[in-house]
């Protein structure tokens, strides 16, 4: 099995930067592309801005207490953490890595996976 290799890109320099306002969910960007950063069990997790389905914006949806995205549109849900769509409309959430490092905040792409969109 080859080992997993990820790009880092920073975006934020700590925690603190990000506005997760009442639910739990920031948007970040790198290169003028955003992709959301949720928080959920004192961990943070990154997925893709749009939902899947129909380009719901997923900053405006909120995280249960399961761990899924809820979208604000359709109410689709996707686990946060592996990107399934727990609802089983059969959809896949882009998701990403994120590591708090001294230096800043990181979003973490497998190579093959392409640019948050
Ligand atoms: S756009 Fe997200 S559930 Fe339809």
């Amino acid at each position: 099995m080859t080992e997993k290799k990820y790009t880092w890109h920073k975006i934020a320099d700590n925690i603190t930067a990000l506005d997760f306002g009442d639910n739990n969910i920031a948007v970040a960007a790198w290169k003028g592309k955003k992709v959301c950063i949720g928080k959920y069990n004192e961990g943070l997790f990154a997925f893709a801005y749009k939902c899947p389905h129909a380009g719901g914006i997923l900053a405006e949806g909120y995280i249960d207490a399961l761990g899924h995205v809820v979208c604000p549109l359709h109410r689709y849900k996707y686990s946060i953490q592996n990107g399934r769509n727990v609802s089983g409309e059969g959809y896949y959430l882009k998701h990403w890595r994120v590591e708090q490092r001294e230096n800043g905040v990181f979003v973490g792409m497998e190579e093959s996976s392409g640019l948050f969109s």
